[in-house]
């Protein structure tokens, strides 16, 4: 039997605790999220439908076919900045007409749907999904542009937008516009670079220059419609491919021209698959309030894979990574899961293994982060951590499965990286309310600082201050604590959204769904120099 047990205790005070520290945190998470429902607030939201449009997310659950989910991505992009959270702009994955698209649509309640530095980084990081799984993209457009307070930091890096539209194209991948309302200047590239364009009557406004700006220009006067109205554009300029006399007609056509892409998947879907033996709601009582007790992987394995069913590969070598492989909804994945939290010389090699065994197989790989990091101290150092930490990392950069990460608990130092962290460009990230990541712990960072500035100060011949010591030690760990918090993250885009632990199996089944879109073909070779 490869089926796994539970030694869990859902009648203890100790999974007791973890839940209610769990709950208070998806507390802490929902109130962020309701902000970005929120967009502009009442004001902006009155104003908006009183002018008989649409909301961005109305928008959006109209183009989808009824009764399918929404796999919402980066919600809190923006949070903690001076921009409003979800940054103007709503992004995802959702299925059009049986196709599963990445679709984009600007919050024109949220400053006239105009792009910061935020909603930039939010809409880049869409179009590298659609890249990297072949998504088809849709853009439901209504916005003012570049938010032009920060217009110094999206100007230049922005141009990106407009190459990713035509390089998607490039590579085959449909691009679908659907114009609202504004779309000028440089917004108007987003109709002229995409596949297939759609604008909606007396709505959409699509020009390089408007009314005062012709006028200052040449001197001619001239009107939005003649400029840039949807009428214009299918009758004269040819822009609009489409013309929906309102925003009903326009996702209904939208709807239509996604039935006609001819767009199969690469992989099929591989049917009904048996839920886990395990209830999700348990998933809430795992990960402890203080990370640095640790928790079995294998009680959230239970709990997210078919049948809870877990072969683990090398049980007995390497015991704090937990390496295995199972099915999610239907699609093989293999799995690897910090056990104890550190990784030591046997667990990475064990991971560059079985990273390369399962891209002999074509299999993708789900990360499941609670690390400290690498094993440091002599007899590590001697034992040649470095060369094998190096060995894992150069299997994840080199590994050509789609990767998954989840970040459960730590997510520090190096084994972030071994892990799969964001800059190895795992398909999708996600981190749980419990999640916290950072080059190393708070306290083991105001440590390292106190140890360098005492060192500096003996060095110059300095007395050191102890007391002011103990308070620089603890604002510095407070601020590292706050900057490792996932809202924080997620609100700088370091990963694709926040999750309910009990979401997790839902949400990496419509992942490996839509990754399956695009060919799974693992490395055959290619690895840079294994160290051994
Ligand atoms: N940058 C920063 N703020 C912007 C903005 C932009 N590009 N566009 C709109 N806003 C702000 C407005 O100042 C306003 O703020 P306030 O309510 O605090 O006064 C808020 O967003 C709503 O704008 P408003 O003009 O009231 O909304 P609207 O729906 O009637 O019109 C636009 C929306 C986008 C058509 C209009 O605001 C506009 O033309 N903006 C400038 C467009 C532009 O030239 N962009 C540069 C292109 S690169």
């Amino acid at each position: 039997m490869t089926v796994l047990g539970s030694a869990l205790d859902t009648a203890g005070a100790e999974y007791a605790e973890r839940r209610a520290a769990m709950l208070e945190k998806l507390g802490e998470v929902a109130a962020e999220h309701a902000k970005a429902v929120a967009g502009g607030g009442e004001k902006y939201v009155d104003r908006h439908r009183k002018r008989g449009k649409l909301l961005a997310r109305e928008r959006v659950e109209l183009l989808l076919d009824p009764d399918t989910p929404f796999l919402e991505l980066s919600p809190l992009a923006g949070w903690g900045s001076d921009y409003a959270v979800g940054a103007s702009l709503v992004t995802g994955i959702g299925v059009i007409e049986g196709v599963e698209c990445l679709i984009t649509a600007n919050d024109p309640t949220v400053r006239g749907g105009a792009s910061n530095p935020w909603t930039l980084k939010k809409a880049l990081r869409a179009n590298e999904i659609a890249f990297a799984n072949r998504l088809p993209v849709v853009s439901l457009v209504e916005s003012g542009g570049a938010d032009l307070p920060s217009q110094k930091e999206i100007f230049i890096p922005g141009g990106a937008l407009f190459k990713d539209l035509t390089r998607l194209s490039a590579a085959g991948i449909p691009t679908v516009a659907v114009v609202f309302g504004n779309s000028t200047a440089g917004g108007a590239y987003v109709p002229g670079m995409s596949d297939h364009v759609i604008m909606v009557k007396e709505r959409a406004k699509v020009f390089l220059g408007g009314p005062p700006l012709v006028k200052m220009a040449t001197g001619e006067e001239s009107d939005d419609e003649s400029l840039g109205g949807a009428e214009m554009h299918a009758r004269t300029s040819g822009l609009a491919d489409y013309f929906a006399v309102d925003e009903l007609d326009a996702l209904r056509q939208a709807r239509r021209v996604v039935a006609r892409l001819n767009w199969p998947k690469a992989h099929g879907d591989p049917g009904p698959a048996a839920p886990p033996e395990y209830d999700a709601e348990e998933l809430l009582g795992i990960v402890p309030g203080d990370l640095k007790a640790p928790f079995d992987p294998r009680e959230v394995i239970a709990r997210i894979v078919d049948g809870s069913d877990f072969d683990e590969f090398k049980p007995l070598y390497g015991a704090s990574l937990a390496t295995g492989w199972a099915e999610l909804h239907g699609y093989p994945v293999g799995i690897l899961a910090n056990a104890q939290g550190v990784l030591f010389s046997a667990e990475s090699q064990k991971a560059a293994q079985f990273i390369q065994l399962a891209n002999q197989r074509d299999v993708p790989l789900l990360f499941l982060h609670n690390t400290t990091g690498y094993m440091v101290g002599k007899e590590y150092e001697q034992g040649g951590i470095i060369k094998h930490g190096a060995m894992m990392i150069n299997a994840v950069s080199n590994s050509r499965v789609p990767h998954l990460s989840v970040l459960m608990g730590a997510s520090y130092g190096a084994g972030h990286y071994g892990m799969c962290g964001r800059a190895y460009d795992p398909r999708f990230l996600f981190a749980w309310p419990s999640a916290k990541s950072a080059v190393m712990g708070p306290q083991q960072l105001a440590g390292v600082l106190s140890i360098v500035a005492r060192a500096s100060a003996a060095a110059k011949g300095q007395p050191y201050d102890d007391e002011a010591d103990a308070g620089l030690r603890a604002m510095v760990e407070q601020q590292i604590e706050s900057e490792s918090l996932p809202m924080f993250l997620s609100g700088r885009l370091y990963d694709d959204g926040v999750i309910d632990p009990r979401d997790t199996r839902t949400v990496l089944g419509l992942c490996l769904s839509a990754l399956h879109t695009a060919p799974v073909e693992g490395a055959r070779g290619g690895f840079g120099v294994f160290r051994m």
